[in-house]
């Protein structure tokens, strides 16, 4: 990534690719939908559309090309911080049409913005194109954030996609790898677009562990509902005990249980739940419950990342389980291709060095971690992307879903949230101490 044409060709394909498929989640509903808040747990549609424009102009049009503000007095309007989710729909936002005008009126300026600035060099805004990096994961983040809403949304389906290709299945592959204690790399130095919470590399000393070849299934999560786990107090973190009590759950979020049958809504349709799929939308609280049923725990955050990135052999960390090369439709289930997480066993050329499959893509993984900043962190290039939310109330969750696109997502990238979120598209896979047979 050192021939300034070539950043300059990345940055333009990363902020056109997430802008087909923002154009797409916002265009396949109407005005009045767009408007609507499908749950208070998130933001109507037109307001993710101007935020990311919004942001993309205050970081490469005022940032990065030293201009004017385009409409200073939206800026608040759009202030994710000024404004919780629940109370944005009484804002005066921006009507779908002006939304979009003002996204376009945008896009052009920073494409010149693209075209004349110096990508090499210079400050750290803009060498190797990193806010340009940077506004394109945010937007893409934010195309994650909307397919959630539009899986929140009740009425007929507005989305639709093929399924996974048929994979290999897990026949023949082992429940569990074992990985070798020892150091590793964590974090990363070196990747021009990595965020600021996965930098700097550092070293890691991490004791053997086992951890599973794959994700939790739907069936497996199955024999845990069925031997009567929402049922009995061990298995739960207290917190997580009084939520299952206080909102009556007993499944994952969008199950339903009809004529001896577990069922699924997906998108406005309703399927039966497939075994041997990766469970999805549950939350931290029913992921630790279930391990300890399982009589085994979350990995941690370094564990997980030591199965995706050590190289036994060259003792490196790579940037993806399957090596450093950018991910394909062969490696992982990424970009919204498919709206669904592919069978446990699919996308062996994804595998890490020491065999761990579909570490990237398909659901969220949730580690046992607090989100915390590595040792050298520096918060860049602002405090309330990352640093604001380092503590105890937030759980680590790697790997990225089927919701996430590749330039938001490789072995380095940490993603966050309150552990009794379950709209998310998570999931998670199991580990033990190796000390332990
Ligand atoms: C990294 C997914 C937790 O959506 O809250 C979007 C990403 N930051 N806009 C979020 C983000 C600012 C963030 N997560
Ligand atoms: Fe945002």
């Amino acid at each position: 990534m050192t021939d300034p044409e070539r950043l300059r060709r990345r940055a333009l394909d990363a902020l056109t690719t997430a802008r087909a498929r923002t154009a797409l989640l916002t265009s396949c509903v109407d005005d009045a939908e767009l408007t609507a808040q499908h749950s208070p747990l998130m933001s109507p549609l037109v307001w993710d559309l101007a935020h990311i424009s919004n942001q993309e102009e205050q970081w490469l049009w005022r940032a990065v090309a030293g201009r004017e503000a385009l409409r200073p007095e939206i800026d608040s309007i759009y202030d994710a911080f000024e404004h919780p989710r629940a109370a944005r729909p009484a804002l005066p936002l921006l009507a779908p049409a002006e939304t979009r005008a003002y996204a376009s009126d945008v896009r052009g300026r920073v494409l010149d913005v693209l075209e004349r600035t110096p990508l090499e060099g210079g400050p750290a805004l803009v060498d190797a194109a990193f806010a340009f990096g940077m506004v394109a994961q945010h937007e893409q983040q934010h195309d994650e954030t909307m397919l959630i809403t539009h899986q929140l949304r009740r009425g007929p389906a507005a989305l639709d996609a093929p399924a996974p290709p048929p994979g290999p299945g897990t026949a023949g592959l082992p429940a569990e790898v074992l990985v070798p204690g020892g150091p590793f790399t964590m974090g990363t130095s070196a990747e021009p677009w990595a965020l600021d919470n996965e930098r700097p590399a550092h070293t890691r000393v991490v004791p053997a562990f086992f951890i599973d070849t794959v994700p939790v299934t739907n069936g497996a999560y199955m024999a845990f509902i069925a031997d009567g786990g929402y049922g009995d107090e061990r298995w739960w973190a207290p917190e997580g005990w009084a939520q299952i009590r206080a909102h009556g759950i007993g499944a994952p979020l969008f199950w339903r249980r009809e004529g001896g049958q577990w069922l699924r809504r997906r998108f406005g349709v309703v399927e039966p739940v497939p075994e041997d799929e990766p469970v999805l939308h549950v939350s931290w609280y029913e992921a630790d419950a279930y391990a300890r049923w399982a009589g085994r725990r979350l990995p941690t955050e370094e564990e997980w990342e030591k199965a995706a990135r050590h190289d036994p052999v060259s003792g490196r960390s790579l940037r993806h389980p399957w090596g450093d090369d950018d991910p394909t439709p062969e490696h992982a289930n990424l970009g919204q291709r498919h709206l669904r997480p592919a069978p446990t066993g699919s996308y062996p050329a994804g595998r890490s060095p020491l065999g761990v499959r579909q570490l990237i893509g398909d659901v969220w993984e949730w580690t046992s971690s607090d989100f915390l900043p590595y040792p050298g962190f520096v918060a860049f290039p602002y405090r309330e992307y990352s640093e604001v939310f380092f503590g105890p109330g937030h759980k680590v969750l790697r790997g990225g879903s089927f919701a996430v696109d590749p330039v938001a997502c490789r072995g380095t990238f940490r993603n966050w949230d309150l552990p009794v979120r379950r709209q998310i598209f998570s999931g998670f896979r199991t580990a033990r101490d190796a000390g332990a047979a």
